[in-house]
């Protein structure tokens, strides 16, 4: 398994007066290919979690296992543990420092004393991972990239070590809508093609619904539980409780629905939903009126858009959906 937690507590600053108890007993499982969400309050105990997974936090209590390496001992193969996890910490781009971008991203493999050929081959492998051009920016100072660039040049330096499980805190926090989409399409590909199993920690539940087969939900240093988006954003018992929003997807699944359509309110990504719509319109889903006006009137008002829930409206016709 990559990564096993069992039992794991933590407290920063104990036997202080400002002992504060950031992990409570969590058992996680994350297994070879998973592409995990972890979700939960500022607060919550995310990063702290995420922090064990490459021993930048030790164990205090309980047990923390990556990819068959037992990280409670004092001792630790660090070299062997950095190049098995890669870390992309909260605004990665704050900790780029070299002259060159060829140099940044290759600290990593320069410290692993790895020759200098193999080194460039994994800088330009790692760069191109991530979408930039290895002879455009490679003597390039970090510093003078835009935002966006930035944060590929922290990510190809974390991918250089070419690890195995890819640990994520907030990747998108930040960036614009536009920058966003471009990192989570390459944290795809890298998932595609180089690091197998993915922990992303992130606000956005669109971002969340979208990639992840699975979701940790935290709440005060506790896992509260594991479900796959499908079931999660159908639980308002969950939702309600522990304050986590919907994503845009399943709202206007659950708004048609309410509208007396026959679509499914556990869609959570973009495509499927589409297609329902689409599907809806060619009258293989049986299109009903709601019985109840008033609240398929509200329920339109609530109605939230996305362009390709749009475009999917326009293609399909408009007698039961109309988007304003
Ligand atoms: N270095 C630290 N020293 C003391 N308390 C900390 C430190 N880092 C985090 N905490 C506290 O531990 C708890 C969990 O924090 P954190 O893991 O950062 O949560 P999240 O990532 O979910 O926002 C919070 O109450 C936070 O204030
Ligand atoms: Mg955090």
């Amino acid at each position: 398994m990559p990564i096993v937690t069992e039992q794991l507590s933590y407290v920063y600053s104990p036997k202080s007066p400002f002992a504060k108890q950031a992990l409570n007993g969590v058992t996680l499982t994350v297994a070879d290919g998973d592409f995990l969400g972890v979700i939960g309050h500022t607060g919550s105990g995310k990063s702290t979690l995420a922090g064990h997974f490459n021993a930048l936090i030790r164990v205090q209590s309980g047990r923390v296992e990556v990819d068959g390496i037992d990280l409670r001992p004092k001792k630790l193969d660090f070299k062997l543990l950095r190049s098995t996890v890669g870390m992309v910490f909260q605004y990665p781009e704050y900790q780029l420092f070299d002259e060159s971008v060829e140099r940044d991203v290759g600290f990593g493999p320069r410290n692993l004393k790895i020759p200098p050929d193999e080194i460039a081959e994994r800088v330009r492998e790692s760069l191109e991972m991530v979408g930039l051009d290895y002879e455009g920016v490679r003597r390039r100072s970090p510093f003078e990239l835009s935002g966006g660039q930035k944060r590929r040049v922290a990510l190809a330096g974390v991918l250089a070590m070419r690890p195995k499980i890819l640990v994520l805190d907030e990747p998108t926090a930040g960036l614009d809508p536009r920058g966003k989409a471009e990192i989570l399409e390459l944290i795809r590909r890298v998932k595609k093609y180089m690091c197998p199993t993915v922990i992303m920690i992130s606000h956005n539940m669109d971002e969340i619904a979208a990639n992840c087969n699975k979701i940790a939900v935290m709440s005060g240093g506790s896992l509260v539980c594991v479900l796959p988006p499908e079931e999660l954003f159908t639980r308002g018992d969950l939702l309600k409780e522990h304050g986590i929003e919907m994503p845009a997807v399943t709202r206007i699944a659950n708004a048609l629905a309410d509208r007396g359509l026959d679509i499914p309110r556990s869609l959570v990504r973009e495509d499927d939903l589409v297609a329902a719509i689409v599907a809806a319109k060619r009258g293989a889903i049986k299109a009903a009126t709601p019985a109840k006006p008033e609240r398929a009137q509200k329920a339109e008002n609530n109605i939230p858009h996305t362009d390709a829930v749009k475009d999917a409206a326009k293609k399909g016709g408009d007698e039961c959906v109309t988007f304003r």
